[in-house]
């Protein structure tokens, strides 16, 4: 087990009515008397999740400014205009009602609004995030893990650039997690979340570093959990326990704990993020993609061009998440083990509902010139750590994925 630094602040507040409890929860910290309420595209408003969380607020006397319309896969020009909104209403926190799009914008003003200079210096290289605005997220769709994670993902539609930049300064402070919110989300964004939760385990799970069975247990463990889950909510959508099991796994598949002793550095989250990178370069080419259901058709492409770097750690997690082994230890066998435990995983993305070609997302071949221009400009000529991928290496995964 490698060494590592973990600091996970966020307060949980979960279950039922847990978002009827934001104003009371709120009321018993210092300082946290304006808030700028950060929301998306209108789907809180229609699902009355915002009304109920408005009335928590107005019972316990919090202000707020209400800053709506952010999209998915959120665009740098709303967090500009959410940094003017937060200077000009003396607001002292940030409170995103929403999924990833909305919390990594709401972190963003965070940062942004404390800093001299413009915001997409933190996604340029210019600056690093050393301080924060107190955000407390209230999650209405299980995805991204933004209500506790160390990153913030941004588009700049000018530079048709998608870019990360990670910190401890945003984890938010409290996340308001109640199920029961999430019972009125569509099917193809409830298995896009379980997809990306998946991925976020995997990219740590197949980092390059050799077995740590805790982690690894606990990783195998959670995604059978969400595998048993999917199908429960994708029947009944209404079914509590399940949606449960889906939230609370959203948490743990992204605030770092099951990549813990994984990495090479202590400071750094585990694993090289190479399908992260691949997808990132198609969410922000086309924003109507969604980031879960490109990584169900990335990931695997991704898998298949790569497991021979370390077959092991393929065949431990067939193990454990599939109960699939090789007849014997000839390398064909390991290849055979290999190829079903990958076909195995694509086929429950697919059981739920997602693509398994970039085509399906409408996206062409000739396309792909123009993901590895943004990818190079993001990650350089190589990038990764299971196996070091040269622009070559992206152009032959994202073929595959045709
Ligand atoms: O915009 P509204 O109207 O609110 O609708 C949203 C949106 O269309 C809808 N929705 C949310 N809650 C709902 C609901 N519809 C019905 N009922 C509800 N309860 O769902 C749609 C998707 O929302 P979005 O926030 O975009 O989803 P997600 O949580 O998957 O976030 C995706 C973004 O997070 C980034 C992705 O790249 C993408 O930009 N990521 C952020 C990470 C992080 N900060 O740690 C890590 C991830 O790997 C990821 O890159
Ligand atoms: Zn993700």
């Amino acid at each position: 087990m490698n060494d590592f630094i973990f600091c996970s602040p966020t307060q949980f507040v979960f279950g039922h009515g847990a978002n009827d409890k934001i104003g009371e929860m709120l009321a018993q910290r210092e300082g946290f008397k304006r808030a700028l309420l950060v929301y998306g595209q209108g789907s809180v408003v229609r699902t009355g999740t915002l009304d109920r969380v408005k009335k928590s607020l107005d019972a316990a006397g919090i202000e707020y400014v209400e800053f709506g319309g952010v999209r998915p896969n959120p665009e740098v020009n709303d967090v500009r205009k959410g940094i003017e909104a937060v200077r000009e209403n003396d607001i002292d926190f940030i409170l995103p009602v929403g999924g990833g799009s909305t919390i990594d914008c709401a972190k963003a003003i965070g940062f942004g609004a404390l800093h001299n200079g413009d915001v997409w210096d933190f996604f340029s290289g210019k600056a690093a995030v050393e301080r924060c605005m107190p955000i407390v997220a209230v999650l209405t769709i299980p995805a991204a893990g933004s209500e506790a994670s160390s990153s913030c993902v941004i588009s700049n539609d000018e530079l048709g650039l998608k870019k990360g930049t990670n910190g401890d300064a945003f984890r938010p402070v409290m996340a308001f997690m109640d199920p029961e919110v999430t019972f009125t989300l569509p099917a193809y964004q409830t298995a896009a979340g379980v997809t990306d939760m998946i991925a976020h385990i995997c990219e740590r799970f197949f980092s390059g570093v050799g077995d740590v069975p805790v982690t690894d247990n606990m990783a195998c463990d959670v995604i059978r959990a969400l595998m048993d889950a999917a199908p429960q909510v994708l029947e009944n959508p209404e079914d509590y326990d399940a949606r449960a099991a889906i939230m609370w796994a959203s948490t743990l598949a992204h605030n770092d704990v099951l990549g813990l002793g994984r990495s090479t550095n202590p400071a750094s989250r585990a694993g090289g993020w190479e399908s992260h990178a691949l997808e990132h370069e198609l969410s922000a080419f086309d924003p109507k993609i969604t980031h879960g259901a490109a990584l169900a058709v990335i990931m695997p492409a991704w898998m298949r061009y790569v497991w021979r770097e370390d077959p092991s750690r393929f065949l431990l997690f067939g193990m454990n998440v599939f109960g699939i082994e090789p007849i014997d230890d000839t390398d064909e066998a390991v290849e055979d083990a290999v190829t079903v435990i990958i076909d195995e995983l694509q086929g429950f993305f697919a059981s739920m509902g997602m693509p398994t070609k970039l085509g399906d997302f409408g996206l062409k071949p000739e396309n792909i010139d123009a993901f590895l221009k943004t990818l190079e400009a993001n990650k350089g000529s190589v990038f990764g750590g299971f196996k070091k991928l040269t622009m070559d290496d992206a152009r032959a995964i994202y073929e595959s994925a045709f």
